[in-house]
């Protein structure tokens, strides 16, 4: 069966390692699909000069341009749609979007965070994990719906706390996995395999 290939927008605000494996299992055919565009809030972003060496148009769009919240996010959804993008990824994108923005990409949109969700949304989920003592943190891909970190799940990967670890030591390990599971969740979603219903994420089994 052919496919057509799955127009992906990413949105990053920093480092851009998780950019990085998705450019990858694009480039490798894991991921049956084209990454657009790549935005950012913040000029300086490591994930646009990635970007950029990987021949993927990308713009900052910074929030300082523009008076209100909905502009910032207006001009955002103008240069997804422009580009014909029907999956949003955001990867690190440091940014609340607003149920006016995730209303034009209803479950269409990604994200993934340094935890096993429920446990520890928001900031600094790796600190969270370490203060709180849990033996098992991980990392969840998921839906975005309009509150913080708490959409539908896709997939979750199980990573062991040791009793050694620093911060840093620990969402190393996460990010290790990360760089797994979001190109996974994404081929997933280009092979039209994932549906919603309510909280949950049904996969279809696949044709191997
Ligand atoms: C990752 O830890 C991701 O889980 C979180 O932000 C970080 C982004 O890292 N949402 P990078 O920019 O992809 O390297």
């Amino acid at each position: 069966m052919i496919l057509s290939k799955l127009s992906i927008g990413v949105l990053a605000s920093g480092r851009g390692s998780n950019l990085a494996s998705i450019i990858k299992a694009v480039e490798d055919g894991t991921i049956q699909g084209k990454i657009e565009i790549v935005l950012s809030d913040n000029p300086k972003a490591q994930a646009l000069q990635r970007a950029k060496e990987a021949g993927i148009p990308a713009e900052a769009v910074s929030r300082d341009q523009f008076k209100t919240k909905r502009e910032f996010e207006t001009a955002l959804i103008r240069a997804l749609k422009e580009r014909g993008v029907e999956l949003v990824v955001l990867a690190g994108f440091m940014r609340l979007l607003s149920p006016y923005f995730i209303e034009q990409f209803p479950g269409r949109i990604m994200n993934i965070h340094p935890s096993l969700l429920p446990s520890f949304p928001g900031l600094a989920a790796q600190k969270q994990a370490l203060d709180y003592g849990v033996r098992y943190s991980g990392c969840t891909v998921h839906f975005v719906d309009q509150g913080m970190d708490t959409g539908p799940i896709i997939l979750q990967a199980v990573v062991p706390v040791l009793p050694t670890d620093t911060e840093e030591d620990l969402a190393e390990r996460i990010l290790e996995q990360e760089h797994k599971l979001y190109p996974k969740a994404i081929a997933l979603y280009a092979e039209g395999r994932l549906s919603i219903e309510g909280r949950r994420v049904i996969i279809k089994e696949g044709d191997k």
